[in-house]
């Protein structure tokens, strides 16, 4: 697998402090992760668009959008348009995968499918070859600080062993409790993208959270 991402979610940051709590991980983040909820898709709500098109002037990292919403077709184009690097919708939100994914390469961004806890990963496999990262969750989506569940991983190696017999290049990300003693198993099944909330932005020294997270994934 490639070199680790780590993608700090800033859900588990002060939101009335978010251009300087990215700034704190400029530098050693990967990506930024930003999980847009909208308590229809998830039972929580939290930031959308005009968060992500300020936030993107505040820092040069990368943002990893992360829709957690109904009728992503309506929305994801325009935070490719604001500048996200990846924009990852839920496949189960989403009646046509490869068209949305089509429209964000076109729209200048990298396309993400999301798998939720309930959802197997079997039937997207063949869309793989239209995705530049897969999202699987190791919760269920809606809230941060949730336990990690192992028996996810089995979509992690699902995947890892399609993209290897197609030849594949795509990211294979993991979100929800990951942290310094769950990030090993995710990266021995293939996961090579990671991210993380409260294991970054609960530690009292979030860009050492980072350094230790990525050593321990690339082990
Ligand atoms: C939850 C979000 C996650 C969340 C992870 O639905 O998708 O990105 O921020 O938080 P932790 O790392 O605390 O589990
Ligand atoms: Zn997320």
């Amino acid at each position: 697998t490639a070199s680790p991402i780590i993608a700090p979610s800033i859900l588990a940051s002060d939101f009335s402090r978010l251009a300087e709590e990215v700034q704190a991980i400029e530098g050693t983040a990967d990506w930024v992760h930003v999980d847009v909820m909208d308590n229809h898709f998830v039972p929580n709500l939290t930031i959308g668009l005009p968060v992500v098109t300020s936030l993107r002037k505040a820092t040069s990292i990368p943002f990893d959008v992360h829709l957690m919403i109904t009728d992503p077709q309506r929305w994801a184009p325009a935070y490719a348009e604001a500048g996200a690097y990846n924009v990852t919708f839920h496949a189960e939100a989403c009646d046509d995968p490869v068209a949305l994914a089509k429209t964000l390469r076109a729209a200048g961004s990298k396309a993400g499918l999301a798998i939720d806890r309930d959802t197997p990963v079997e039937p997207y496999l063949e869309l793989l070859p239209y995705l530049d990262t897969i999202l699987i969750m190791t919760i269920k989506a809606g809230f941060g600080g949730q336990a990690f569940m192992p028996e996810m991983l089995d979509k992690v190696r699902d995947v890892r062993r399609r993209a290897q017999i197609n030849d594949l290049e795509i990211r294979i990300e993991v979100d929800g409790g990951i942290a310094a003693d769950t990030i090993e198993r995710a990266a021995e099944a293939g996961a090579d993208a990671f991210v993380a909330g409260t294991a970054v932005y609960g530690a009292a020294d979030p860009a050492e959270a980072i350094r230790k997270l990525r050593a321990l994934a690339a082990a």
